[in-house]
Formats: C-alpha cells, sequence, structure tokens
C-alpha cells in the first residue's frame, strides 16, 4: 500500500526521476550529457507494473472551474444555457466545477432582486434560445476586454448576484454531471477584521430552500487581499473565519456534512507560504481539503519558449513540494487540491493558451501532480474570458478541450512508476496510470502511458521486452492546419477532432500499433498508448 502521499517521507516507489532532476539532484555535468544523447536510437521505457500503485488519485482529478467574473455581469451567465456547451461539459464528467477567483472578493448576493430586468427578459424567452444567444455573444467579445482591463488593473467593483445566477449555476454543473464548488466573499469583514457571515448566511438560505447540494469556499488568493482590496487577513484570523463558517454550515441540515475546502492561496512564494502554515494551524481541522493555485508564467510576457522548456515545466514539481511540506508538517494526511490552475496568469497568453502548444503544460501538470500525490486539479477556465478556456467565446472546444476529454477517457486513478533512459527525461517526459476501468474497450491489467516530446526531433519509446507481444492503441495529438504547434484544431492519430454536432461529441479512433513497434513521437508533440493486456499487478 501507499504511505500517505502528504507526507515527505513518501513511498520511494513514486520517485519522480525527472524532477530529481530539476531540482538539482543530479550534478550539472550530468545534466549536459543527457541533453546531448542522440536521438536517433529508441529510448528504453521503464514501466512499475509489478508492485502496487505508487498513489491514488480522485475520480474527479481532472475537474474544472468557471471564473466568478462571468457573474460581473449578470446577463453572460446565460450563456452557459448553451446546448453546445452542456456536451462538451458532459464529455469531461464526473468532476467539480469550481465557481471562483478574483471577482469571488467582490460579489454580494441580493435576495430581494429575484432577477435583474435583463434575466427576467432572457428567462421568458426559451433558454438557449438562439437570438439572445447570438446577442450575447455579440456583446461578449467587449465584455471580456473589460474583464482584462479590470483585472490588470486591478481595479475590483462590487457586484451584485441574484437567485438567478445561483439557479443557473447550480443547473448547469448539474445538468452536465459535475459538482459545483461556490467561493463565497470573504472580504465582507466587520471593523475590517472579521469575517462578516451575514450575506453568506442569506445566499446558504437561498440554496438550502433550493436544495441545492453544493461544496463551499471562503475567498481567493487571500495573499494578495492586502493589494485587491487595502485589507489585510492573517492566516490565523482567516482560519478562525472558516470555523465559523463551518460553524453556519453546520446550521442548515442539508449543510451539515457538506465540504469546505480553502484557502485557494496564490503560487506558493514565501509571504504565501507563511499564511498557507499559519492558515492550516488555526482553520486547519475545519477542510477536507487544502487548495492552492499554479500558473506557470505571466500571460502578458510568456513566450512559446516557456511552453517548451523543460525547466518551466520543473518548476511546478518544486512548487507542489513546497504545498506539501507544509501540509505534511501542519495537517498530515489531509487531500491537497490545485484549486485554480492553468499555463499562464492574467487571462493566459493570448495566442498560445488557446494552441496545441498549451497542451504542454497541461499534460505534463496532469501527469506531474498525480505522481506527486496532488488530489484533485481543477483547470482555469472551462469556458470564459482570456485565451486559457477549453472552449472558445464561439463554443469551439480548443486542443486543451480535446486533451482533456483523452485523459479523461483513459487515465484511471490508479498512478504507476515510468521512466525512459537513453534520452533527456526531462525533455522526453512518461507518465503512467492504470487505464480508466469505466473505458468499454479495456480490461482490468490495462495501463495509458501518456508521453511529451519536446526534443526539436521525432523521438521513438521502445516498451520493455516482456511487452513486445502485447497491443499497443496509440492516441496520437498533432496540430491542424499551417498554423503547425500554435493552431486552435487538432487531429487524433491523423483525422481532425471535430463535433458531429452540437450534441455528439466524436468518436475516439485508437490506432493499433504492430505489436512490439516503438512508439513513434513526431518534434514537439504528445499522445497517449493503451497498452493492452499489461496485466499490471496494481490495475487488478
Ligand atoms: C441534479 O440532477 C439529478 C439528475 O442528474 C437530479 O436527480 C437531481 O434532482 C438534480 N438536483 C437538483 C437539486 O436539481
Ligand atoms: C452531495 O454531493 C456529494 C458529491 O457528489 C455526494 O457525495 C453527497 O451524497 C450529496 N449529498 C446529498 C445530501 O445529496
Ligand atoms: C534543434 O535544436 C538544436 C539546439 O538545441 C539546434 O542546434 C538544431 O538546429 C535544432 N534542429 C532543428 C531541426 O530545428
Amino acid at each position: 500500500s501507499c504511505a500517505p502521499l502528504t507526507s515527505l517521507q513518501r513511498s520511494p516507489r513514486c520517485a519522480v526521476l525527472p524532477q530529481l532532476v530539476a531540482l538539482g539532484h543530479v550534478p550539472e555535468a550530468m545534466r549536459g550529457q543527457a541533453a546531448a544523447a542522440t536521438p536517433q536510437g529508441a529510448a528504453e521505457l521503464w514501466l512499475g507494473l509489478r508492485g502496487s500503485p505508487c498513489g491514488t488519485v480522485s475520480p474527479a482529478f481532472l475537474s474544472l472551474t468557471l471564473d466568478a467574473s462571468l457573474a460581473r455581469e449578470p446577463r453572460f451567465i446565460t450563456l452557459l444555457s448553451n446546448p453546445k456547451l452542456h456536451t462538451l461539459a458532459r464529455g469531461l464528467s464526473p468532476g467539480f466545477l469550481r465557481f471562483g477567483g478574483t471577482s469571488t472578493d467582490f460579489l454580494i448576493f441580493d435576495p430581494h432582486k429575484d432577477s435583474t430586468l435583463e434575466e427576467k427578459i432572457l428567462s421568458e424567452l426559451q433558454p438557449g434560445f438562439a437570438a439572445v444567444q447570438e446577442l450575447l455573444l455579440a456583446q461578449w467579445p467587449s465584455q471580456e476586454k473589460l474583464l482584462l482591463t479590470e483585472h490588470s488593473r486591478k481595479k475590483h467593483k462590487n457586484t451584485t448576484i441574484t437567485g438567478h445566477t445561483l439557479d443557473i449555476l447550480h443547473g448547469f454543473a448539474n445538468c452536465s454531471g459535475f459538482h459545483l464548488v461556490f467561493g463565497l466573499n470573504a472580504l465582507l469583514r466587520q471593523h475590517g477584521r472579521e469575517w462578516d457571515s451575514s450575506n453568506a448566511g442569506q445566499l446558504l438560505g437561498y440554496c438550502a430552500r433550493r436544495g441545492y447540494n453544493l461544496s463551499w469556499e471562503l475567498g481567493n488568493e487571500p495573499n494578495s487581499f492586502k493589494k485587491k482590496s487595502g485589507i489585510y487577513i492573517d492566516g490565523s484570523q482567516l482560519g478562525r473565519d472558516f470555523i465559523h463558517l463551518r460553524r453556519l454550515l453546520s446550521q442548515h441540515p442539508l449543510y451539515r456534512h457538506a465540504k469546505l475546502y480553502g484557502p485557494d492561496v496564490g503560487q506558493p512564494r514565501k509571504h504565501t507560504q507563511r499564511l498557507l502554515r499559519s492558515f492550516l494551524k488555526s482553520g486547519g481541522k475545519v477542510i477536507d481539503s487544502v487548495t492552492w493555485h499554479h500558473y506557470y508564467v505571466d500571460g502578458r510576457s510568456a513566450t512559446r519558449e516557456d511552453f517548451l522548456s523543460p525547466a518551466v515545466l520543473d518548476t511546478f514539481a518544486t512548487a507542489v513540494r513546497d504545498v506539501l511540506e507544509i501540509v505534511a508538517a501542519t495537517v498530515p494526511g489531509k487531500k491537497v487540491w490545485l484549486g485554480e490552475t492553468s499555463s499562464a496568469y492574467g487571462g493566459g497568453a493570448p495566442q498560445l493558451s488557446n494552441t496545441y502548444l498549451a497542451g504542454f503544460m497541461w499534460l505534463d501538470k496532469l501527469g506531474l501532480a498525480a505522481r506527486q500525490g496532488i488530489d484533485v486539479v481543477m483547470r482555469q477556465v472551462f469556458f470564459g474570458a482570456g485565451s486559457y478556456h477549453l472552449v472558445d467565446a464561439s463554443f469551439e472546444p480548443l486542443p486543451d478541450y480535446w486533451l482533456s476529454l483523452l485523459y479523461k477517457r483513459l487515465v484511471g486513478t490508479r498512478v504507476l512508476e515510468a521512466s525512459v533512459a537513453g534520452a533527456d527525461a526531462r525533455r522526453l517526459r512518461v507518465y503512467l496510470h492504470c487505464t480508466n476501468p469505466q473505458h468499454p474497450k479495456y480490461r482490468e491489467g490495462d495501463v495509458t502511458l501518456f508521453a511529451l516530446n519536446l526534443y526539436n526531433v521525432s523521438q521513438s519509446l521502445q516498451l520493455p521486452k516482456q511487452l513486445w507481444s502485447k497491443q499497443v492503441d496509440q492516441y496520437l495529438l498533432l496540430p491542424h492546419g499551417k498554423e503547425s504547434i500554435l493552431s486552435r484544431r487538432v487531429q487524433l492519430n491523423g483525422r481532425l477532432l471535430q463535433m458531429v454536432d452540437k450534441e455528439t461529441l466524436p468518436t475516439l479512433h485508437e490506432a493499433a500499433l504492430a505489436p512490439g513497434s516503438a512508439l513513434g513521437l513526431p518534434a514537439f508533440s504528445y499522445g497517449f498508448y493503451v497498452i493492452r493486456n499489461a496485466k499490471a499487478i496494481a490495475c487488478i
């Protein structure tokens, strides 16, 4: 069995070989050697098929977010009634849908206002009514621009939300097979000190009366409250506020056992680490998972090279290690979640975060997070302003959507060890899980390998000899069209991925490889390989 994943003295079976290099445990000279390895010969795979799994993640491991800025102008929340968006979300279920972000702490619930006039007009029309959707979509680009400008100027205005917004959010989550996690405003304060829960109390009351089964958060990135609002809240105060919220939840029979997650801190820089530590000491006992946020780079300055840089990808491993260390020292055994995460902050990197290129950061994050013991990863955002969305403003799925869909279908919750020899493991990155047992085609004992080639030339991976007789199903994703790596369309095994119609996702066809053949990855590419009948002990 696995040692507690949040403990630093975790089982060495989950040793993260490429990351040891990244964290400086291998001399510089050796790193140079590895990088210079000739790409001609096939790299040899080592796969941990014999032991027990080195970790297990939540069935909701790949989860999603909606940014609370979507409610900044209430009428835009109605976009969520689009049927195509439902189909796309359903494809990625089950999972959590977190509604949060900077705007969380500027949303005020108005229990007396049923809905705004605009919402009334919209709700009287058929939901998803094409003309309404068209009108909203026509207005969306300017709204998007406004949201991004507000965000970068760090100017935040209070916004009213109504019961109608909550109805739409809950309906969207529930109909798509997601469990809604709602972030409450933590900046409502009495004399700038204790949290004032009266508005949250009204919101909870509304949701309880409607029978909405939700989970809760309180506040978003409290480490930057001072910058956003002028109010400084220390970790122990925030912990006491969470205890207060837990008490409030227990007053509603429906929420007596509701889950509470937090504190949704930003990047674990030094002062944020201090805040997290003191928060966990004071409020750690009332939360069900510890949440933190991660972005690799700033969207305004990110480059194509950043997305392909092993050094940039490895910075995530260091951040995970820092957070796990704090959790192990304060609330050992508590699950750790990435409560909000994407490639680049500030809405993503324009022309990059919405292309095939973004998949390197996304897939590597999924691989590393599971291997290091993160239980859930919530992708910022499913739909909404910026360029890091999975589905764009025309409801078109982007490369990271298709990547997520494949991941969801093929990758199970049990994590296995994998490594390569004969190539630089930082440039040829491999991850291994048991195959998702829900997949109708695959069986117990099958394993799913996923690999990223960051070399500028093609690479091939050789399976261990005992697997040469096995059938391998390849799911290779490549960019489609002349934009190459910056394309917003992808092909799976050579076929363009697109929806059949607004209610139907395409079939994801595998390419069966001849037994014993090497797994070929073109320059700058990624893919999945299901090794059938691998009889991995951990997967039975
Ligand atoms: C959520 O959806 C399920 C079916 O998908 C339904 O049975 C349930 O009543 C819904 N819950 C609410 C509160 O709407
Ligand atoms: C609420 O949802 C959670 C997560 O899906 C589930 O485990 C729990 O049983 C639900 N609670 C109620 C009261 O339906
Ligand atoms: C690949 O990158 C190396 C430097 O890392 C460079 O010398 C070489 O020209 C590049 N090859 C191609 C095909 O771009």
